[in-house]
């Protein structure tokens, strides 16, 4: 392993590459990348950064959002099979069908979408930044495209705005239910609990704080418990414990692991930046469209 790290290390400097990973990937591949956050922050990153490859050590719509946002840059994804569950839950077409019978909606898009389905986007949001997009939103007749838990999250922090809801989820957020994360509360009496957004509403009711994973490691660095119980996926409890050394942390489930997450692995990154595949390309009348909407949210977040 520590040679697999080694190389990777050195490939890196020659190559000129950066590598911006989630946190949910691999704690060793969170180790050697350059930037660790959430997709925000992985956005923003990739949008300034100056090097010859971005490699995204992330799911698929992070490394498309990359390559969206910096298109002159070589974008690599160490395993193109890495595709977020949630996005594949909604469909360009279906979305233009919505827009062509309700054309007073604004599509407002979850960054966990496919670059297809931004493009047919008024305008995307992460779950660090949703509350203040819709709220920035002017009609008040909002889709929101495709994570309905995110969604009824915000619907229940921005009053006075008609938001319907996709019916999309995060497989891995939705598998937390109300009487697991109960029987977690109740082994550890004396530990907070915190949920991402995309849990289900009744899960979320029972947290003490939810925000997205960067607002949870914030939550984190801050809390004077001696144990959180962590309702968002297992990988970001390396960086948890790196803010908190102090702190004992328990997944809200056993198996709160997102499989395709995990198939970025040390391996195959170093792969990635030996042979420079997987490329990232997006066809361009699709990105620039998938841009705008991309951009709309940076410029009110
Ligand atoms: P964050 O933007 O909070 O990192 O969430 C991304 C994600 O995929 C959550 O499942
Ligand atoms: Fe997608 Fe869920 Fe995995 Fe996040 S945890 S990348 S929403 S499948």
């Amino acid at each position: 392993m520590e040679k697999v790290l080694e190389r990777i290390k050195e490939l890196k400097e020659s190559k000129n590459a950066v590598i911006l990973a989630h946190y949910y990937v691999d704690g060793a591949i969170q180790d050697v990348a350059d930037f660790v956050g959430d997709s925000l922050e992985l956005a923003r990153k990739a949008r300034e950064v100056d090097c010859d490859i971005i490699v995204l050590c992330g799911v698929y719509f992070m490394a498309e959002t990359a390559k969206i946002l910096n298109p002159e840059r070589k974008v690599l994804i160490p395993y193109y099979k890495a595709g977020c569950l949630m996005a594949d839950m909604a469909i360009a077409e279906e979305i233009k069908e919505f827009k062509e019978k309700n054309p007073d909606y604004v599509v407002v898009t979850y960054v966990n979408s496919s670059a297809d389905v931004k493009a047919v986007s008024d305008i995307c949001c992460t779950s660090a930044n949703a509350v203040k997009v819709i709220e920035a939103v002017e009609s008040d007749k909002i889709l929101f495209v495709p994570d309905k838990n995110l969604g009824s999250y915000i619907a229940e922090k921005v009053k006075g705005k008609e938001i319907k809801l996709w019916d999309g989820y995060c497989p891995v957020h939705q598998k937390l239910t109300p009487e697991e994360a109960e029987r977690r509360k109740k082994e550890n009496p004396d530990a907070v609990f915190v949920a991402h957004p995309e849990c289900r509403k009744e899960v979320r009711d029972m947290a003490d704080f939810v925000g997205s994973t960067s607002k949870i490691v914030k939550f984190v660095k801050e809390t004077t418990a001696k144990k959180v119980i962590v309702g968002t996926e297992r990988g970001i409890i390396h960086q948890l414990k790196k803010v908190r050394p102090d702190v004992e942390f328990i997944p809200a489930y056993s198996e709160f692991t997102c499989d395709q997450m995990k198939m970025i692995t040390v391996e195959r990154l170093l792969k990635c930046l030996e042979t420079e595949q997987f490329e990232i390309t997006v066809p361009e009348e699709v990105a620039d469209k998938a841009r705008t909407a991309i951009e709309r949210m940076l410029e009110v977040s």
